[in-house]
């Protein structure tokens, strides 16, 4: 199929996957309102048209966490990335390194640390949430910093798992969930051999290498849902920032007050997120959260966003209104199933060239320019 915009990704993802995966990165948690208004919300927010202002030889590139991103976007954490194409997390990882731009490996992916860090000249970022088993914790953290490992992402935002009820629907979970994804992968054969056949090991790379035992499919919502801490505070992510010498994020801030918590807590960024629609649905859409949080810390730590942006056009909006970054996630699990590394590279050429005409379009010249002056 014809691919000519960063939206067209989704459509080619949906032919060439199994549903049970389609239907996981698509979908969001309970009626979807949430995941729905993100992307509505951001869409609506109305840029300033400036003419004649001389914007050519534009720079797009900007400088966070002590390193240079030639755009300001980040590829986020997402879970079994390497089941959307084969061993998907390198896929994605080489793309975004020769895009001069960070690729953030998540817990739950598919391939280990160690897979994933040598095959790229660029530090990748590492995701972390806070889970029951401390010693996973730290075996990863040490895992990480021996790989090169700089920046940390620490997911705060998944106390509980939300309810995926599409999961249930497809395959993912729920009954026969087993046969019916092999019968899926049966009659998806581009996936089923490249990566259902060519793919392996289908584990939790990170996890496994932890336990000592392979780890699939079936034991990622289980292993998940058992370590998941609704205890966890503040005072509970003390010993990692004091352990981790490199930058730290928050992910997964929606709310001004907590936005200060960051703050105090010495946090060198935060992600505002609501986990792409995925967990509490009602809640606000990140367009709409982040000014008054952007607001709120008034540049004392590095904003990144998330949830909702799916081309360029998005990433200067959220520019606009106070994002240093964004975070793509579903933007790039599409592309990568649909094209490997090379549909992660043309979706952020196509980030690029859209990002190129709003700026000139602004009145922009470098990202710098982008403020809530460029909001209508
Ligand atoms: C995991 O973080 C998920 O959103 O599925």
């Amino acid at each position: 199929m014809i691919i000519s915009s960063p939206g067209d990704f989704r459509e080619a993802a949906r032919r060439k996957l199994p549903p049970f995966l389609f239907h996981y990165i698509d979908g969001g948690a309970y009626a979807e309102q949430t995941l729905a208004r993100n992307v509505a919300d951001l869409s609506q927010v109305a840029l300033r048209q400036r003419v004649l202002r001389g914007s050519e030889g534009l720079d797009l590139s900007v400088d966070l966490f002590g390193e240079r991103l030639a755009l300001p976007v980040i590829l986020a954490p997402v879970g079994l990335t390497g089941m959307y194409a084969r061993r998907g997390e390198v896929q994605a990882a080489k793309a975004a390194a020769s895009r001069g731009v960070p690729f953030t490996l998540s817990t739950v992916s598919v391939c280990p640390i160690e897979e994933v860090a040598p095959a790229i000249e660029r530090p990748m970022w590492f995701q972390l949430y806070v889970l029951r088993d401390r010693g996973f914790m730290r075996n990863v953290l040490d895992r990480a910093k021996a790989a090169g490992v700089k920046t940390l992402v620490f997911t705060v935002d998944m106390p509980v798992p939300g309810a995926r009820y599409r999961d249930a629907h497809s395959g993912m979970s729920g009954p026969n969930a087993e046969i019916r994804r092999m019968v899926q992968a049966m009659t998806h054969p581009a996936w089923a051999w490249d990566v259902g056949a060519r793919g392996t090991p289908h584990d939790l790379g990170n996890v496994s290498a932890y336990l000592g035992k392979p780890t699939g499919l079936a034991d990622y919502i289980g292993w998940l849902a058992g370590n998941f801490d609704p205890s966890i505070a503040w005072k509970d992510l003390e010993w990692i920032r004091d352990a981790w010498d490199g930058p730290m994020i928050i992910k997964g801030v929606l709310d001004p007050e907590d936005a200060r918590d960051a703050v105090a807590f010495g946090a060198d960024g935060i992600v505002v997120s609501n986990h792409g629609g995925r967990q509490l649905d009602g809640v606000l859409s990140s367009a709409r959260a982040l000014p008054p949080i952007a607001e709120a810390v008034k540049g004392r730590l590095k904003i990144l966003m998330d949830s909702g942006v799916r081309n360029g056009l998005d990433v200067v909006r959220a520019r606009a209104m106070g994002a240093d970054a964004v975070m793509i996630g579903r933007a790039f699990v599409y592309a990568l199933a649909a094209g490997g590394e090379a549909g992660v590279s043309r979706l952020l050429d196509l980030f690029e060239k859209e990002m190129r005409v709003a700026m000139t379009l602004t009145g922009a010249r470098s990202l710098s320019d982008l403020g809530p002056q460029s909001l209508a």
